[in-house]
């Protein structure tokens, strides 16, 4: 692992961000990246994620990989640690910034990270001031947006979030990975959805 792994990890992030109209559309990118060191830190989910082999696609392939090598270097987050959402969510949920704290590169016009979720799991409602653009890049999920159908989906297709709109996941019998964009609102985390909330 070198710097030379982030620095291709970026410019796979630029060139799915350049192959998308949807996230050309949500945000140009930012012009003010620096790198910044990381200080590896693992969760249960980054091993699962780095033996996966579940994750097909036929888009942006390089950027899945990518995530994979830069895995192990990584820092994992841990956002809701305390949070009543679970030890089995907090043991196969896994994320990690490559743009943003803690990920190799500073920026304050966009964050994005990795979200990698194994078969039959979970991602309750959840949502947070930031506005979000999901780009999957392998595998696939249920996407539930409140407002919104839910939608199945694969590879190359996005699921956008407007601020403080509930969202949540399902995976079924396969992975998914997603690349995830942010571009306002980094200072707020995301906190669970009340049930009362979205009915
Ligand atoms: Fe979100």
């Amino acid at each position: 692992m070198s710097r030379a792994d982030w620095d291709d990890l970026l410019e796979a992030v630029r060139a799915a961000h350049a192959n998308s109209p949807e996230l050309q559309a949500f945000c140009g990118f930012p012009t003010d990246l620096q790198p910044q060191k990381v200080t590896p830190f693992h969760i249960p989910p980054a091993a699962l994620m780095a033996a996966e082999t579940g994750l097909f696609s036929d888009h942006h392939t390089a950027l899945r990989d990518g995530f994979i090598t830069c895995g192990p270097h990584a820092q994992w987050r841990e956002t809701y640690k305390d949070t009543d959402i679970g030890q089995d969510f907090m043991d196969r949920f896994g994320c990690y910034n490559l743009i943003g704290q803690g990920g190799a590169f500073s920026s304050a016009q966009m964050w994005a990270w990795v979200v990698y979720m194994p078969p039959g799991l979970h991602y309750p409602w959840h949502h947070h001031p930031g506005e979000e653009i999901y780009l999957v890049l392998g595998g696939e999920a249920t996407f539930m947006r409140a407002g919104d159908a839910t939608e199945m989906l694969r590879a190359g297709q996005v699921s956008q979030h407007g601020p403080n709109q509930p969202h949540a996941m399902e995976t079924h019998d396969h992975p998914v990975m997603a690349l995830v964009v942010w571009r306002n609102g980094f200072d707020t985390p995301p906190v669970l959805t009340p049930k009362d909330y979205i009915q």
